[in-house]
């Protein structure tokens, strides 16, 4: 047997920044790790215990096909609660992490040549899911001169007859930028007005930074939007992967189909947690954000005191995206030097696409004493470059 059984999709992969770089990281001893955005917290006790109890008591098997009732009740009710939207549980579809719900939503609305508009830098698998359904990924740029606003009136001119969705992720990954209101109702109003389908990547919503606020898009077009969500980064539970998309009943029927092919159900016992997480929200997740928010804020403000970086102004999520560009350095060869001397691990914003170029992602998933250690690294880079 041959690479030719292999679909030519993945015989001569390029290689992928991300991975090549987290490779990398693993073999050097005593780095400092900036670059996933998995908090690292481990999952408060109180989730672990409930998810062992109820193992204990039989949850052990399949649910539903589109998740557990009362997790999608629980959802509902947390949404009415939260942000004072309405929804009903036929509304709701469970799904194995965020990233599998944008997966199977893509695959149930996307036809070979369709088109996807997507604001760059942007979180890398979307560009891969909406390529795997046969579609293209049609890049918005976006400019760190601009603090990577996402602009209705750009988007307005990439529509063709070919457009079938555009998705939103704010707070964004890797930018940090959350999108004005004024923005998202002229968002809505294109997508109502093009029968455009609005995807809205919401699952750093919790991570707002003091001063700024966060508006779900399905406040501004429920009929058009599906949001993404999960309870990967508000509860520190990355590895159980429960994730879930609200969203008109009629379209999520299509992801169920998909997902009926390809897990059946999410994880039971993972839903089981995530549900008591989600019904003690506050409670559970505020200690956890509220800590990664400090420490955005000493990252924001201990960066701009250096003289040859600047952090693009944060709204929310749990990432810095620094500008680097004084330092006449490529993303890579800045992340590269980093790793090397400094023994401090970011990601170069090139591996979200070329509007990232110039830029580099630091995630505040380390502790506050690790971070002061990152900035007297930072110093002394500086210090070297000059
Ligand atoms: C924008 C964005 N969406 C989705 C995910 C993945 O979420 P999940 O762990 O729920 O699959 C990430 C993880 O980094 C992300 O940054």
């Amino acid at each position: 047997m041959d690479k030719t059984i292999l679909n030519h999709n993945y015989r001569n992969q390029q290689p992928n920044i991300l991975a090549t770089f987290c490779a990398k990281a693993a073999r050097l001893n005593g780095i400092i790790d900036l670059s996933i955005g998995d908090p690292d917290f481990t999952t408060p006790k109180e989730i672990i215990k409930e998810a062992f109890q109820q193992a204990n008591k039989g949850m052990t098997h399949y649910s539903d096909t589109v998740g557990l009732k009362s997790f999608r009740n629980t959802i509902c009710d947390y949404y009415q609660k939260q942000y004072d939207l309405n929804f009903n549980s036929s509304e709701v579809l469970i799904t194995t992490g965020a990233e599998h719900g944008m997966y199977i939503l893509l695959q149930a609305i996307l036809e070979p040549g369709d088109e996807v508009i997507i604001p760059e830098p942007c979180f890398s698998p979307y560009i891969d899911q909406v390529e795997m359904a046969g579609a293209h990924a049609i890049m918005a740029p976006t400019s760190g001169n601009d603090d990577f606003k996402v602009h209705s009136s750009q988007i307005a001119k990439m529509i063709t007859t070919k457009t079938k969705a555009i998705i939103i992720n704010s707070p964004n990954n890797p930018t940090g930028d959350v999108m004005d209101d004024e923005e998202m109702k002229e968002l809505a109003q294109l997508a109502k007005d093009n029968n455009l389908l609005l995807i809205s990547d919401e699952i750093y919503a919790d991570y707002i930074m003091p001063g700024h606020h966060f508006t779900p898009l399905a406040a501004y077009a429920p009929s058009n939007t599906v949001t993404i969500n999960g309870m990967s980064k508000s509860f520190a539970m990355t590895g159980w992967r429960i994730g879930y998309m609200i969203g008109p009943s009629w379209l999520l029927k299509g992801a169920q189909a998909v997902n009926d092919a390809i897990t059946f159900a999410a994880p039971t016992i993972s839903q089981v947690a995530a549900e008591y997480a989600l019904k003690y929200h506050d409670k559970i997740s505020q200690p956890i954000t509220k800590e990664l928010l400090r420490r955005l804020q000493f990252l924001e403000k201990e960066i701009n005191a250096l003289k040859k970086f600047k952090v693009s102004p944060i709204g929310g999520s749990i990432y810095a995206f620094v500008d680097i560009r004084q330092t006449r350095l490529s993303s890579l060869e800045f992340a590269n030097q980093l790793l090397n001397r400094e023994k401090v691990l970011v990601i170069p914003g090139i591996a979200f696409g070329n509007s990232g170029e110039g830029f580099v992602r630091v995630a505040a998933t380390q502790k506050m004493s690790v971070l002061k250690e990152v900035i007297k690294r930072l110093q002394h880079f500086e210090m070297q470059l000059s």
